[in-house]
């Protein structure tokens, strides 16, 4: 079994959701609140390891008003265990899981394992379909995954987001190392992944648009 999983993100008109090295803001206010509601609603917030060591990112509720208790379980997809001891989504703010793989050095998941609780699936790369399927045994039933393009590339190839929701901020950035929404090595045209609107909605200057992922085609 896996948990339900609900790929979020914003990108810019261009399609693009950060520099090579930098975030952006891209969305609005009213959509950023729009996220830390969603957060509300997951057992689970997730993010591969480049988002934390570029962004920083607290991965709690902290734009409304919400308990400790509502923020979700901080998931890192961090196969050599580089998260920083130091990095904010390890602080007391929440419970955190970083998932590791066996390649992991054995002294950063001690290190790791006295602040969070550290899971192993996968030999180099995170196996996610393993990784999910252990997440869900420890009670994660739903995620909300947020990134970055090499992560939501390999949720996707792996068929394993349900929902995936965009908003489009009025903003190009262009740039050739810039990251796109999907990135990694890409789909060939015959296998890529087909979508369903299930919702459109204008948020001050952005266009949030809601889809169903149809993987068959
Ligand atoms: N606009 C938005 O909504 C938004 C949201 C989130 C992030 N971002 C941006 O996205 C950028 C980071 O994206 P990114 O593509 O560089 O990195 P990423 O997706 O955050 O992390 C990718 C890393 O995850 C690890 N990983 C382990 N197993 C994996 C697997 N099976 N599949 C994929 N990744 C796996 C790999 O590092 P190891 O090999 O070391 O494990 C991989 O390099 C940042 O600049 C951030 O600002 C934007």
């Amino acid at each position: 079994m896996k948990p339900y999983i609900h790929l979020n993100s914003a990108m810019t008109a261009d399609g693009k959701i950060a520099t090579s090295n930098s975030s952006l803001q891209i969305s609005s206010k009213d959509d950023l609140i729009r996220v830390h509601k969603l957060r509300c609603k997951y057992d689970g917030i997730m993010v591969g390891i480049n988002t934390v060591l570029i962004d920083d990112p607290k991965l709690t509720i902290h734009k409304i008003d919400a308990k400790k208790e509502d923020n979700p379980t901080r998931i890192i997809i961090d196969s050599k265990a580089r998260t920083p001891l130091n990095a904010r989504v390890l602080n007391d703010d929440a419970d955190s899981v970083i998932v590791v793989s066996k390649k992991a050095p054995e002294d950063r998941v001690d290190k790791l394992k006295n602040m969070c609780n550290v899971i192993v699936a996968g030999e180099d790369q995170i196996d996610l379909p393993l990784a999910m399927s252990k997440l869900y045994d420890m009670g994660i039933l739903s995620i909300l995954l947020e990134g970055g393009s090499t992560l939501n590339f390999s949720m996707l190839k792996d068929k394993l987001v349900d929902k995936l929701s965009v908003c489009v901020g009025s903003k190009i950035l262009g740039g050739f190392d810039s990251k796109t929404l999907v990135d990694g090595e890409g789909f060939n045209p015959s296998e890529c992944i087909n979508l369903k609107i299930e919702n459109i909605e204008k948020i001050d200057d952005d266009i949030l648009v809601e889809y169903r992922i149809i993987y068959e085609n």
